[in-house]
């Protein structure tokens, strides 16, 4: 693992800090940067936490656990954190201009074979690439899941400029991760996990919609035909409607009427039912 040995992962939220926390586990030397000491802090005992999970449950020795927090280090420059690194992870906020702004820093300080890997989960590749000129060739789409700790998959996307080596060095990262991956072949919002989530949660709504059934019965269906560890409405409070929404919104404007937001939805947005955030959504959440 030598060639991807230290990694800096930039953004110390929800997933960012799950990102980093693996990468320790499995053996690879790790910057953790976040423009909020705050945001580190609490990424750090949150890592802490999980952790201890870890070793409760025997999937990890007490030994190991000050190995990986030693292979840790949080700083809140990113100039400090990519000076040496072999592959950046971005996990910046969803926003265009802020993740085309962190590229653009890490380039100016990182070596110039690192890779750039950023975890959008449906913005154009080639679009946060297009702020780095010559260097968009680095860039490629390395979507994690939530927890990434846990979860199996990472989706890489290849953006217009993304080379095969590039590609070929996430693959690598990735399986040093101990995670399975799938290329998503051309840059298309929503690649391809966020489309099938999308069109699953959308059809919940309209069933929804047309009274077929209650939000329980329709999150039941799912979970034990399908197996999936959670329903689709389940899953859209805890992520957030109006998160939800965003999403949906800009596939409808890529991909047209199959992903139009279903009116339902926007009017629980418009009231405030955002989901376990707010304490009501598909489901009341006031009590916990
Ligand atoms: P989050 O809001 O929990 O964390 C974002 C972090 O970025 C915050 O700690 C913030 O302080 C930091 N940040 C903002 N600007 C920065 C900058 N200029 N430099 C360094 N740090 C900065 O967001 P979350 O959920 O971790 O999402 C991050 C990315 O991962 C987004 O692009 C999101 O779409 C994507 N994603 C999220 C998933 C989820 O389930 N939450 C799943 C897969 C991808």
């Amino acid at each position: 693992m030598t060639d991807l040995q230290r990694v800096a992962v930039i953004g110390g939220g929800v997933m960012g800090n799950g990102i980093a926390q693996l990468s320790a586990m499995k053996g690879h030397d790790v910057r953790l940067v976040d423009v909020s000491q705050e945001r580190l802090d609490s990424a750090l005992a949150s890592i802490g936490t999980s952790l201890d999970r870890f070793v409760k449950s025997g999937k990890l020795d007490a030994g190991d656990r000050a190995d990986v927090l030693d292979r840790l280090r949080t700083t809140t420059s990113v100039a400090d954190a990519v000076s040496d690194v072999d592959l950046v992870v971005e996990a910046v906020l969803e926003r265009l201009d802020v993740k085309q702004a962190v590229l653009a820093e890490v380039v100016a300080h990182a070596p110039v074979a690192a890779v750039l890997g950023t975890n959008t989960s449906q913005l154009s590749i080639t679009a946060i690439a297009s702020a780095l000129g010559d260097e968009a060739h680095r860039v490629v789409g390395m979507h994690f899941f939530n927890p990434a700790v846990l979860m199996r998959l990472v989706e890489l996307v290849v953006g217009l400029e993304t080379s095969p080596e590039t590609l070929a060095r996430a693959e690598a990262y990735a399986a040093s991760l101990g995670k399975e991956t799938v290329v998503c072949r051309k840059d298309s919002p929503g690649f391809l996990t966020s489309r099938f989530s999308a069109i699953l949660r959308m059809e919940a709504l309209h069933m929804l919609e047309e009274g077929l059934a209650t939000p329980e019965d329709i999150d039941k269906a799912v979970k034990l035909a399908f197996n999936h560890p959670m329903g689709p409405l389940e899953l859209g409070d805890f992520n957030g409607l109006d998160t939800y929404l965003d999403a949906l919104t800009g596939l409808h404007a890529a991909h047209g009427e199959r992903f139009r937001p279903p009116v339902e939805l926007k009017n629980m947005v418009a009231a405030g039912r955002l989901g376990r955030k707010s304490g009501r959504g598909f489901y009341d959440h006031s009590g916990s």
